[in-house]
């Protein structure tokens, strides 16, 4: 057999040769590709050829090496196709798609989100301040000795190693914060979170949140407070709520009050949730005490103003008629996942 024969029978053999798979295309690839490939050892007979025919020996061993390079490249195209078609038998174009679960908020930021929506509505503008406070923004300004239980360990996180900072125990050190640095008219609700160390059970919790409400200007009466209140707890609770003023106590309001609304459940029959009073209570207010504008930089004899302080744990329990405050932080997802809004 010369050298042009065997040339004709590699091609035969390259065009011939069976690739089913991974495997024969690879053993095809060091065969005919391969650094060590059979079809070197016939380039070395070109010293062997008369001069006259080695053009035309190494012109067919070139179109031989293309032969061989596009076998292996269709055999491999052709080998990816197969694959995937495999791969694709498994898939079931009928099957439904899987619904994609879509988050809602947690019922705390919805009733926050309710309350500052309808305080906006008169004005009132949202101030954020920091969870971590001074002493005195959060006790001494607001008009609360030192001698306060308020203040007692026992209530108050304080900071490691410091008797001035400590975890805001009511967003009223906003009040203060606010008063230092803006001049009345002033008309903001705060809300946030608040810690107080407190034994954790179904009613209380170390964290929890308040919205409050700081109104200062020039005139404000006690009738205004009961106004906004008034608007307030029918917005929230309906049309028909009525409001309950007790006379209460707080450090930095004098007047003090604490506000029932008519029990939103039993409409005042008398249930599990008002205690068969039908009322319910949801915050506390009353009219800035004059020391504690004093203590802010403000004048009590040109200004006067009324704050309340309210509890969204509290409300978001009674609305969603949810008995146990250590759900609201266990972030459970069967519990999460029936507050539908995403507002
Ligand atoms: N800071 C009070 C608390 O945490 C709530 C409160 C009461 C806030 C009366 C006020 C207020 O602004 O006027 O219990």
């Amino acid at each position: 057999m010369d050298v042009f024969e065997k040339i004709e029978a590699f091609r035969q053999e390259i065009e011939n040769y069976s690739i089913q798979d991974n495997g024969n295309l690879e053993e095809f690839r060091i065969k005919f590709l391969g650094s060590k490939n059979i079809l070197k050892g016939l380039f070395a007979e070109m010293k062997n050829i008369p001069n006259d025919q080695k053009k035309q020996f190494g012109q067919s061993m070139n179109a031989l090496k293309k032969v061989a390079e596009e076998r292996f490249e269709s055999a491999q195209q052709q080998l990816t196709k197969e694959e995937r078609k495999e791969a694709s038998k498994n898939i079931d174009l009928t099957a439904p798609g899987e619904p994609r679960f879509m988050g809602s908020r947690h019922p705390i930021a919805i009733t926050q989100n309710r309350i500052i929506q309808i305080f906006e509505r008169i004005g009132f503008t949202v101030a954020e301040e920091r969870e971590i406070e001074d002493d005195w923004y959060n006790f001494t300004a607001m008009n609360t000795p030192e001698n306060h239980p308020a203040r007692d360990m026992q209530d108050t996180f304080y900071l490691k190693n410091s008797a001035e900072m400590l975890l805001r125990t009511h967003t009223s050190s906003v009040q203060a914060r606010t008063m230092m640095n803006t001049k009345p008219p002033i008309r903001i609700i705060a809300p946030g979170r608040v810690y107080r160390n407190e034994t954790i059970s179904a009613r209380s919790h170390c964290q929890f949140h308040q919205v409050e409400g700081l109104y200062i200007d020039k005139n404000v009466s006690f009738a205004d407070l009961k106004q906004t209140l008034m608007y307030f707890a029918k917005e929230m609770y309906g049309e028909s709520t009525k409001i309950r003023l007790r006379p209460s106590f707080f450090p930095f309001t004098e007047p003090s009050a604490e506000m029932d609304v008519s029990c939103f459940f039993c409409k005042s029959e008398g249930c599990n949730i008002c205690k068969y009073t039908g009322w319910v209570e949801i915050l506390g207010c009353g009219m800035v005490d004059p020391k504690v504008l004093e203590n802010c930089g403000i004048d009590p004899e040109v200004y006067s103003g009324y704050a309340f302080g309210m509890g969204i744990e509290r409300q978001a329990m009674l609305r969603y008629n949810i008995n146990d405050i250590r759900l609201m932080f266990n972030n459970d997802i069967r519990f999460l996942e029936q507050f539908k809004s995403t507002y």
